[in-house]
């Protein structure tokens, strides 16, 4: 048996984590990079580390590099050797094959949805696994799993197109949990938005940490990084 450890006290006995699973996830060390056709050095020894389970914050000003970070992450860009580490493994040394199974691991939400507005909700959110050749019975149980809890059921067989700003949000959200990602990159995913939706969304990201994920938030807006910290339990890397 493994010595379990609950995460946060009020969860439900499903939610109950394996300590061997609060591990590192993603270890930045000593990385220096930059743009080859940019004067900036964008990173300079830059330090960081994901835990699984955690809600991390990068709270860096505009133009200091927080989409470059999901680009190395994602291997967008190549990283440097010996930098980026995912599970204690330099990420520089992945074969494609090993870069595709990596990012499959990470979802990100986008703010601008990257639906496909021809299907409806379910197939919306079911689609990414149907890609992968799951069994029908695994991806119903998921799809009911998660719309129970985002409370999303009634939307279901509705085309996307029909719904509304903070509808198609929640299949965003809903498409990201049922891919049963390592964790979930959030990149400024409120900085358009009215104030309203934004505290909604924000909302979102504490419940989808609370219950069920490791969240990484990339942003430069110093509301929302001040508005989760005061209702919740977040590591901060604030730099630049
Ligand atoms: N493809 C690129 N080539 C060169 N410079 C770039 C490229 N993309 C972004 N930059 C520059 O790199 C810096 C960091 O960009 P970015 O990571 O998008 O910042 P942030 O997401 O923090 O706003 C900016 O100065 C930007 O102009
Ligand atoms: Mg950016």
């Amino acid at each position: 048996m493994f010595e379990l450890i609950i995460k946060r006290s009020n969860l439900p006995s499903y939610l109950i984590m394996d300590k061997r699973e609060h591990q590192l996830l993603i270890d930045v060390k000593d990385l220096t990079w930059w743009y080859e056709d940019s004067p900036y050095l964008l990173f300079d020894k830059f330090n960081f580390a994901l835990y699984s389970g955690d809600f991390t914050i990068i709270m860096w000003k505009s133009g200091c590099g927080k989409s470059a970070l999901v680009k190395l992450l994602l291997w967008e860009k190549r990283p440097p050797a010996r930098s980026i580490y995912h599970k204690r493994e330099d990420l520089s040394r992945y074969s494609d094959e090993e870069i595709q199974y990596f990012r499959r691991k990470i979802w990100i939400i986008f703010q601008d949805y990257k639906l496909i507005t021809s299907l409806n909700v379910k197939d919306n959110i079911t689609y990414p696994l149907r890609i992968y050749n799951l069994w029908d019975m695994v991806i119903e149980d998921k799809f009911k799993t998660i719309i129970d809890e985002l409370k999303i059921d009634y939307l279901i067989n509705h085309p996307v197109k029909y719904l509304s700003w903070w509808e198609k949000q929640k299949v965003c959200m809903a498409r990201a949990l049922i891919h049963d990602p390592e964790f979930i990159i959030a990149d400024e995913p409120t900085w358009n938005l009215d104030r309203e939706y934004t505290q909604q969304i924000w909302d979102m990201l504490i419940n989808i940490n609370r219950v069920w994920n490791t969240v990484l938030l990339i942003t430069h807006d110093v509301h929302l990084l001040n508005y989760i910290k005061s209702k919740y339990q977040v590591n901060i890397f604030q730099m630049c």
